[in-house]
């Protein structure tokens, strides 16, 4: 099966002919997209990727990947934003929901922890505690190598390593996917003798998930890698071949900024299974770091439901007329449980006998999307049949290629995020960092 957008629920919010008036407009993105003519052309590496990666490279990950489920009880997985979203994503869509915690036996590869993705001491502190007395590894994802937040981290964690093991031993537990030719990790990396990997250079942070970027972790995981990347290479044929009456990603593209311009500034990501929620956070990045520019952009915002129809689910309903909804609907779920008849009658449950949670879980999702939209919340669907390997791929790839088409429909350079720099700079100045006493003492004054 193949990830499908459906905007048919849509109708009394789109029109067919408005569809057809936009169509011209997608196709000239597509061409600017396709013929590298655009703003941010030098960071569409990504569009080739799934026919054209190092596929030494992706020997060299699959192996790595076995040595440390061979030697390690535990991976620390060290990155921020575009060098941790998409692995944890995709580990959290294909894994046991209690990977982590399961008993002996019952996973056969390691314990997987993502830190260097905030400043917490507690967090840092508590995950130590996790590692005391087991054998681990670590794989420090950054592409500039001077992230704040993943530096801080790998030195507490390297340590780790080196009171545990000595430093020879250290440095074959520590894999660093970085750029492949500068950079302070890389220097490190040649230095220390850790095995590397590439961000290559023309692959932003929020498009590199198929890259060792997110491949190395989720190989550890046990997904299999060869399959997402038949998944994206499937998805990159129909949106680079279809035409638009058939093309998901230019349709998604189409649709959201037909509501944009009708006032719809907040899209809302819902989905209905727990194992998405990175997913979602995935999604957030791609679309709020690639559009929210130049004072303009839709809010990319998501909800995990039914959990927050009990929180958000009122504000969807009758709030502020300002978003629409994208829903995530994993059609088959892995899982079947079969509600029983109970003697006695308490809950005022037993219509529901013999169905299955997930028919309760369906019925939800169609309830809730006929509800907003009468409510006004134009909803659209994203059909996704499996939560394998091969549909995430998919759905990676349909997200990326729909969001490269919308932003320059929109009218701005969606492969750059000169906007994260602004708080970098305070901090910097704040914490005393050698170059920045004029703003340091201007920020103090504020403060
Ligand atoms: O998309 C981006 O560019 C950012 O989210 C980066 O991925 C993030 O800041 C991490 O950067 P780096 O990989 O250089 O540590």
């Amino acid at each position: 099966g193949n990830v499908i957008f459906d905007y048919s629920r849509a109708s009394g919010f789109v029109s067919a002919e408005e569809m057809e008036n936009m169509k011209a407009t997608v196709m000239c993105a597509r061409n600017v997209l396709m013929n590298k003519s655009g703003a941010g052309s030098d960071f569409l590496g990504w569009i080739d990727l799934p026919v054209d990666y190092d596929k030494e490279e992706f020997q060299r990950i699959k192996m790595a990947a076995e040595k440390i489920q061979n030697d390690s009880e535990v991976l620390l997985v060290i990155g921020i934003g575009g060098s941790y979203l998409g692995a944890r994503a995709a580990i959290e869509f294909l894994s046991h929901s209690f990977y982590n915690v399961l008993p002996k036996g019952k996973r056969k590869t390691p314990e997987i922890y993502f830190v260097g993705n905030s400043i917490s001491s507690k967090y840092i502190q508590d995950l130590k505690d996790v590692l005391d007395g087991k054998d681990f590894s670590v794989n420090i994802i950054s592409k500039s190598g001077t992230t704040t937040e993943p530096a801080i981290a790998f030195r507490v964690f390297k340590d780790m390593l080196i009171e545990k093991y000595g430093r020879e031993e250290a440095n074959k537990r520590i894999y660093a996917t970085t750029d492949k030719a500068r950079g302070a990790l890389k220097n490190l990396a040649d230095e220390e003798g850790y095995e590397s990997f590439v961000v290559p250079d023309d692959v932003g942070g929020r498009f590199s998930v198929l890259t060792a970027v997110g491949l190395l972790p989720i190989a550890v995981s046990g997904a299999d890698i060869d399959k997402l990347m038949e998944g994206a290479e499937a998805a990159r044929k129909e949106a680079l071949e279809a035409d638009f009456e058939t093309n998901g990603s230019l349709q998604y593209a189409a649709v959201r900024n037909i509501l944009l311009r009708k006032g719809k500034t907040v899209e809302i990501v819902a989905n209905y299974e727990p194992s998405l929620h990175y997913v979602s956070e995935w999604w957030k990045q791609l679309f709020g770091e690639s559009e929210g520019k130049d004072q303009r952009g839709i809010f990319p915002a998501a909800v995990d439901l039914t959990t927050d129809l009990h929180s958000m689910g009122q504000f969807i309903q009758d709030g502020a007329r300002i978003m629409f909804e994208t829903v995530l609907n994993v059609e088959a779920s892995p899982a079947e449980i079969l509600l029983k008849e109970e003697e006695v009658d308490t809950d005022g449950m037993n219509y529901l006998a013999g169905k299955s949670v997930d028919f309760v879980n369906k019925s939800a999702m169609n309830g809730t999307i006929l509800a907003h939209t009468d409510g006004d919340v134009p909803n659209l669907m994203v059909g996704i049949p499996k939560q394998d390997e091969y549909s995430l791929g998919q759905l990676f790839y349909f997200f990326e290629y729909a969001c490269g088409i919308s932003g320059y429909i929109l009218g701005v350079n969606p492969f750059n995020q000169p906007g994260v720099e602004s708080y970098k700079k305070n901090m910097f100045a704040l914490l005393g960092k050698p170059g920045y006493e004029k703003e340091r003492e201007e920020l103090l004054k504020r403060l």
